[in-house]
């Protein structure tokens, strides 16, 4: 038994390292009298007072600790940086690959064998996997579930979407600002995840997909009997993983990334996923951007009706078989030989007992949307890589060609998105600059331009925007997102001008800027590269590290170049 663990390295012996270490632990209140080597199970929680999306993960920790506790291990809950994306600016993408820095780094510098992931809010699932999966110790991922849903004159409001939808309404004096607060207040109704189909949802049941959170727990609701139950049940079998040695890159397949794409696509998820899926596989040296998300993309339909693809919210979908509803759905579409965190094949789980209420999780041809519903593009605007959600875009804008209105930053586009002089007409494309991973940087969600009020006034409801930026998993609209190169890089993005003419096609996957090459080429000779605001700290280096959309916005350092550096190296345990 003896060093067969590597927390063991830390308390067996009677020198004077094992000493100070048992005491630290019995300082921490944990009776190291009984230790006789059991597995340490860490609990990396994300719960914060500025991420209101996560604070019941409190709740869930301690019944981890129950779980740990019963099957005989020791547990020890430690924090990690909580990227709240409602508070946090410019964006919480900014800190997602910090927060994965946090996580390896705990794990690798502590007495911890096996790990139990605790976020809930978008940034916080990709985020602590990512870390996870560098260190490849036994790892089970849980979430904290969606926030109850508020309600408005008897409507159900769903977040973010509503949210969107109101905004542009008092935009153009539809409702008065009384009624804008009433909604506000209305749409704060507790601690949870958005209860629509945002990045959150979509993330948490990618990693149901994934085979790293137990099935039909991301969609349970907060604080109920079946989650205290999931997350009791998931901290005995972390135990067992680390008995069994079952590691993350046992589990995170090519496959099991390509399942969790399908999972995207029949959900209708959020863009967002397409960046986080690429990173956690780059961990792994498994490519997953362009072709498996082309590919894919253009044989998956989405066939849930929540939005802000279709109409309901999470709390009825979860009620109509959730996540596992929709793995039986698509049941045909999967790689069921992947195994899972319970060491069971996915094709094990998903038995012919799963309820799949056909009234939210549509059979396959009466779906919300036929493929594709995410489209990769490419063409001399974005010859790394763009993509639109189709699913969330009007049928009428996927072949399209108009003259571009330029907002050189979100600033630009703020001050004169309104202004009545503004010379854009329906036809327009609007084209946000200077919002991507390095150039603002972190690349927030600004990419779902609003539709200029004097248009809206007219009944405009969609036009065709492009940036180099992400939007919300709860925004829709035909919105060409992730444009790489991006225009800090001098990409092509940041060539255009006011008045060229651009041309979306979905159909055949092109984003095209309608001029010539010698004309672009002259562009590119004289564009002058923007000095970056950042000097010094975290955003300095994120500008000088972060890669582009194409490669998930990982850092160059925390990818993995070859096998030798996908080895986790161990710290040496001696003085420190
Ligand atoms: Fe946290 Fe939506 S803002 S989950």
């Amino acid at each position: 038994m003896k060093n067969k663990l590597r927390s063991q390295q830390w308390f067996w012996g009677a020198n004077e390292t094992g000493l100070l270490h048992q005491g630290a632990l019995r300082a921490a209140g944990i009776n190291m009298d009984n230790y006789h080597g059991q597995p340490i199970i860490g609990i990396a929680n994300t719960w914060s007072q500025l991420n209101n999306c996560n604070m019941s993960l409190k709740l869930v920790a301690e019944d981890v600790k129950k779980g740990v506790i019963a099957a005989g291990g020791i547990p020890l809950e430690f924090p990690v940086i909580s990227l709240g994306e409602e508070l946090m600016k410019p964006s919480a993408m900014l800190y997602r690959n910090l927060l994965s820095i946090d996580v390896e780094e705990n794990l690798r510098a502590y007495p911890i064998d096996g790990v139990v992931l605790l976020g809930n809010c978008d940034k916080t699932v990709p985020g602590l996997l990512m870390g996870a999966v560098s260190a490849n110790f036994p790892t089970i991922q849980l979430n904290a579930g969606p926030k109850q849903v508020g309600i408005h004159k008897g409507q159900r409001l769903g977040s973010g979407t509503d949210l969107w939808k109101y905004w542009d309404e008092l935009r153009i004096g539809k409702i008065d600002e009384k009624e804008w607060q009433d909604i506000g207040k209305a749409l704060s109704c507790g601690f949870g995840a958005c209860n629509t189909m945002g990045t959150a949802s979509t993330m948490n049941g990618i990693m149901e997909a994934l085979g790293m959170m137990p099935l039909g727990s991301s969609t349970m609701p907060v604080n109920c009997a079946e989650r205290t139950q999931a997350s009791i049940d998931a901290g005995k079998r972390i135990v067992a993983m680390v008995h069994e040695d079952l590691k993350p890159s046992d589990i995170l397949t090519k496959g099991a990334f390509e399942n969790a794409i399908r999972m995207l696509l029949a959900l209708g998820g959020s863009t967002n996923a397409v960046i986080h899926l690429t990173a956690i596989a780059g961990r792994l040296n498994i490519n997953l951007f362009p072709e498996s998300f082309d590919t894919l993309g253009a044989q998956i339909p989405c066939v849930v009706d929540v939005q802000p693809s279709g109409t309901k919210l999470i709390d009825e979908f979860h009620e109509a078989g959730g996540m596992p509803g929709v793995l039986a759905r698509i049941h045909d579409f999967l790689d069921l030989s992947v195994t899972t965190y319970t060491g069971q094949k996915l094709g094990d789980l998903i038995t012919e007992n799963i309820k799949a209420d056909e009234t939210i999780i549509k059979p396959l041809n009466e779906a919300i949307c036929m493929p594709p519903t995410l489209a990769v593009l490419h063409g001399n605007l974005a010859p790394n890589g763009a993509i639109i959600k189709v699913a969330a875009a009007s049928k009428d804008l996927l072949v399209h060609t108009g003259k571009a209105v330029v907002f050189e930053n979100y600033d630009d586009m703020l001050d004169r998105i309104d202004d009545p002089n503004l010379e854009v007409e329906a036809t327009s494309v609007l084209v946000l600059k200077n919002a991507g991973p390095k150039g603002v940087p972190g690349m927030p969600e600004w990419g779902m331009i609003p539709v200029p009020t004097k248009l809206q006034l007219l009944g405009v409801k969609d036009m065709v925007r492009i940036s180099d930026s992400r939007m919300s998993g709860t925004s829709f609209g035909t919105v060409v997102l992730h444009v790489s190169p991006e225009a800090y890089l001098g990409g092509a993005i940041g060539l255009i001008q006011n008045g060229d003419s651009i041309t979306l096609n979905v159909p055949d996957r092109k984003i095209q800027l309608n001029i010539s090459d010698a004309e672009l080429n002259k562009r590119q000779q004289a564009w002058i590269p923007t000095t970056p605001k950042h000097t010094r700290g975290y955003p300095s280096l994120y500008i000088k590290e972060v890669l582009q959309a194409n490669e998930g916005c990982d850092f160059d350092f925390l990818k993995p170049k070859n096998a030798e550096e996908l080895k986790f190296v161990e710290p040496i345990v001696g003085r420190s």
